[in-house]
């Protein structure tokens, strides 16, 4: 591409990972180096978000044409709009950069997924032979693999098993409205007894669990009560008993990373009512039996922003939960030890924020880096 002043469109920006986008690009002061032109699927012609500088009426998504005149496009409208649009924009000729926060394109040979403090490396050799798709990662894959990052660099990894405790943002907007309203409907089943010093813990439990299981608690959106419970099944069902958010787990970390041969990660995904942080329990198999204090060593100094908890009680309760991690870019891991089943094992435990290094993060510094290009 030119050195000229790029044109970069915006599709989806209203949204919950359009908005944590635009707030992280208005943070780094990136709407002052391009010339941002927003679009929308409905109001073509209304204004378009405040970015700190002037910006045209609202540009129709769905046109190729307008589209076309881009030389980046970001995309957070969801697979449902890169699946119609991608196509027929790259058919009639679309050259520019197409970087989506959506799964529709991960998987394609055509598609490099971004999480740059993790796979450079990898981004720059797409760019240079030509690859001109680019696409976030699965949330738990990409925070998995910042607080993992530096055990794989140093081929440290045989498998990993990931537990997760997934929160309702992972499922959507209207997703964590419904938990809230959940919380709300047991709190106020509850409120009588609890404002009785005289009410005992099964009493409050059972009124708790004959609103969980009533007809009255919100449930549309994850189809069962969420808040005072979980969910041990996100996204369809894939093959061999997973799901897919399960499959994602091997097939995005290995083609992140590009490796050569296979490295197995399985586990089950739980829902869990956290708001916007998802958490990992992590058993690893590494390839021989590394002390500790390396591990951890290598753990802490792979990026900016992976930190390593100390493995007591006072220091995990105060940083490695999501009510500690939520709206941060911190990726913290702890409860590091060596597991009983052999020296080659350890457990971990880490918490990342959904919206930020799980979506929003990976797409904004690559953005950056195509403005290089
Ligand atoms: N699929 C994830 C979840 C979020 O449901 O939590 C998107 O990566």
């Amino acid at each position: 591409m030119s050195k000229h002043t790029k044109r970069v469109g915006f599709v989806g920006w209203r949204g919950m990972v359009g908005s944590v986008l635009m707030d992280r690009i208005r943070a780094e002061g990136g709407f002052g180096k391009y010339e941002p032109v927003f679009f929308s699927t409905s109001d073509a012609g209304g204004k378009g978000p405040s970015v700190g500088i002037d910006t045209p009426p609202l540009r129709d998504a769905l046109s190729i044409s307008e589209l076309k005149t881009l030389d980046i496009i970001v995309s957070c409208q969801g697979g449902g709009y890169t699946n119609e649009i991608h196509p027929k924009l790259r058919a009639d000729g679309f050259k520019g950069i197409w970087l989506d926060a959506a799964s529709a394109l991960r998987m394609k040979d055509s598609c490099v997924i971004v999480l740059d403090p993790v796979n450079r490396d990898v981004i720059e050799k797409g760019l240079n032979s030509g690859v001109r798709d680019f696409a976030g990662g699965n949330c738990t894959v990409s925070l998995m693999l910042m607080a993992l990052s530096g055990l794989f660099k140093h081929g440290l990894i045989e498998w990993i098993s990931s537990m997760t405790y997934q929160a309702a943002s992972g499922a959507g907007a209207k997703n964590m409205i419904e938990l809230a309203a959940q919380m709300a409907r047991l709190t106020t089943a509850a409120s009588t007894l609890l404002s009785n010093p005289a009410s005992s813990a099964l009493d409050i439990d059972r009124a708790v669990t004959a609103e969980l299981r009533g007809n009255s608690i919100p449930t549309a959106n994850f189809g069962a009560p969420l808040a005072a419970s979980l969910i041990p099944w996100i996204d369809k069902q894939h093959e061999a008993g997973q799901t897919r958010e399960e499959w994602k787990g091997a097939a995005e970390t290995n083609k992140i990373l590009n490796t050569t041969k296979t490295i197995p990660v399985d586990g089950v995904c739980v829902r869990v009512g956290a708001m916007r942080c998802h958490s990992q329990g992590l058993t690893i198999k590494m390839t021989k039996d590394a002390p500790l204090d390396e591990v951890t060593e290598i753990i802490k100094s792979a990026n900016d922003w992976v930190k390593v908890v100390p493995n007591d009680k006072e220091s995990t309760i105060k940083n490695l939960t999501p009510a500690a991690v939520s709206g941060t870019l911190n990726v913290p891991i702890g409860r590091i030890h060596k597991m009983n089943i052999g020296p080659e094992y350890i457990a971990a435990f880490t918490v990342g924020d959904q919206l930020l290094w799980g979506a929003a993060e990976p797409v904004r510094r690559m953005l950056e880096i195509a403005l290089e290009q």
